[in-house]
């Protein structure tokens, strides 16, 4: 039981997936020009088609594939998928002199199988616009500039929203999805934490056999949810691996020690390679190549863990849905890419080995209630982000054990506010909260007066961010009272520093980290 949604490029798309899921519906986003056999494959029962930037009448726009319209089921086209439907299905679709962006108010004229009668505020962004409706169809919805908002065909079961209802600002939009997906379409909200769990653990059987498996672990959610399932699933013929690059937070190789030794019920052999790392990053500053020094180093200290495993013929990944969508979305500029980044885990591309990716068709959001279900920790569930390249990238500067320390004191000194305070890691937006925050050590000195002596010491900026996706962020407004506190006991606590800033940047036009 799934829904087939496919990408015409807009960049809604994963949202609408995302929806889904939240529906408990299962999906899958095909770029539109898919085989047939390939969508099929996951036996939908139903399409529905995005948005997308281009306009039917374009030269090369993507069109409508005919074993869509033909295979009965029925289709919900939103946007450009709307007027796929009625270009294709005999209406017309025009340029429109109004073009609509942003919030509007379409009247439902009566109750119909999406949505109910009357006034809603909705997520509109088009260019053309459907002038005449193709046979069969009847307008069920008009915007405030007399546009046809939306569509129905009921006997065909066809459907077009001008709208999206995907995106959170249009009201009602998550239930139009609702009842087109369990009503109309008549699939079940069976896509639980448990079914997950239960498809994952007999996947990698089926792949795995008798065979062993490496995973390597971060502490973060992605690699430990994988490597727990592929536990649940094998036991102990996984073999997990976590090395310490001399570039963790304060404490954090022992709390990922613990948490992972006591939930994934395997051992983990933990390989003390900061040395290795700290050498080879030795008077390095740019950040591109602190990041590849990194990324090398990690493939050889894993490389020589993989031999001394005999018989190891799967590598676990922590690859996720985002990721997978990403790297073939259609018409679409591939995410420029800012920085490289190198993911604990990164894959030696030329060893040998099976990949075994029980996340790769889910969202950040089912990986953690999959985390949850499994009875990982909460704080490691909803651990904030961080990244492969460790504090490399926040030491901004020489790289040596001394400056790492001052970092790991004031970052620690931060965060613990953070916590007191309630402000880290909340599930949902709790207002003045940060999604991620952390300190970073400036590559300057600054002048300071310390009791009566002229000080010339090191500069701590305190970064604290807002966001869902960590794709674009907000600077967190937090209290002052707090930024006041973590300022005072930074500059009191730890040695060698004289200064404290807050970064109030929003990404973009800066990035979350500083390298
Ligand atoms: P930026 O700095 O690009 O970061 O705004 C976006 C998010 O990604 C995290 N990040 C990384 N994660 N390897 C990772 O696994 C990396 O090299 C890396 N660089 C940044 C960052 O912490 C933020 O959450």
């Amino acid at each position: 039981m799934s829904i087939a949604i496919l990408d015409f490029g807009s960049q809604y798309s994963q949202l609408i997936a995302r929806r889904l899921r939240e529906l408990q519906v299962y999906c899958e986003l095909f770029p539109w020009h898919t085989e047939q056999a390939i969508i099929e494959a996951i036996h939908p029962q139903g399409y529905i088609l995005s948005g997308g930037p281009s306009s039917v009448y374009d030269e090369n726009a993507p069109t409508l594939p005919e074993f869509v319209i033909n295979s009965g089921l029925p289709i919900l086209g939103i946007c450009y998928g709307m007027q796929l439907l009625v270009h294709h299905l005999g209406g017309e679709v025009a340029a429109s002199d109004a073009r609509e962006y942003g919030f509007t108010t379409v009247t439902v004229i009566e109750d119909n199988a999406l949505t109910t009668r009357g006034e809603h505020q909705v997520w509109m962004s088009h260019g053309d616009i459907v002038r005449q409706l193709p046979p069969g169809f009847s307008q069920t919805a008009a915007s405030q500039n007399g546009i046809i908002a939306a569509m129905e065909n009921a006997t065909t079961k066809v459907f077009g929203l001008q709208f999206h209802p995907e995106v959170s600002h249009t009201s009602g939009g998550l239930q139009m999805l609702k009842y087109f997906t369990h009503g109309v379409c008549a699939v079940a909200a069976t896509w639980t934490a448990d079914k997950i769990i239960d498809d994952a653990i007999h996947a990698i059987q089926t792949q795995v056999g008798d065979k062993h498996v490496l995973a390597a672990v971060s502490g973060g959610v992605d690699s430990s949810v994988a490597a727990a399932l592929v536990h649940r699933a094998v036991g102990p013929q996984l073999h997990a691996l976590f090395v310490d690059n001399g570039l963790l937070r304060k404490n954090e190789r022992q709390q990922v020690e613990s948490a992972l030794r006591n939930q994934l019920g395997t051992d983990i052999e933990i390989v003390d390679a900061s040395e290795r790392f700290l050498s080879a990053l030795k008077s390095i500053t740019d950040p591109e190549q602190k990041r590849h020094i990194i990324g090398e180093t990690f493939i050889r200290v894993f490389e020589e863990y993989a031999q001394s495993i005999d018989h190891a013929e799967f590598l676990v990944q922590g690859t996720i849905y985002p990721d997978v969508v990403e790297s073939s979305a259609p018409d679409r500029a591939q995410a420029q890419r800012i920085k490289s980044h190198h993911n604990v885990g990164g894959l030696p591309t030329d060893m040998q080995f099976g990949l075994v990716e029980p996340l790769r068709y889910l969202f950040k959001d089912e990986v953690r209630a999959v985390g949850e279900a499994l009875g990982l920790p909460h704080d490691l569930v909803w651990r904030q982000p961080f990244p492969g390249p460790g504090l490399a990238v926040r030491c901004l500067g020489a790289i040596n054990r001394e400056r790492l320390d001052t970092l790991r004191d004031a970052d620690h000194i931060f965060r613990e506010e953070l916590v007191q305070a309630k402000l880290l890691n909340q599930k949902e937006g709790t207002e003045g909260s940060a999604a991620q925050a952390f300190a970073v050590l400036l590559p300057v000195q600054s002048v300071g007066v310390m009791g009566d002596q002229r000080t010339y010491r090191e500069v701590i900026a305190l970064r604290a961010v807002s966001s869902d996706d960590f794709m674009t962020a907000d600077w967190a407004r937090l209290p002052h009272d707090l930024l006041a506190r973590a300022a005072t006991r930074i500059v009191n606590e730890v040695p060698g520093v004289n200064r404290v800033v807050y970064d109030i940047t929003s990404k973009p036009p800066a990035t979350i980290e500083w390298e």
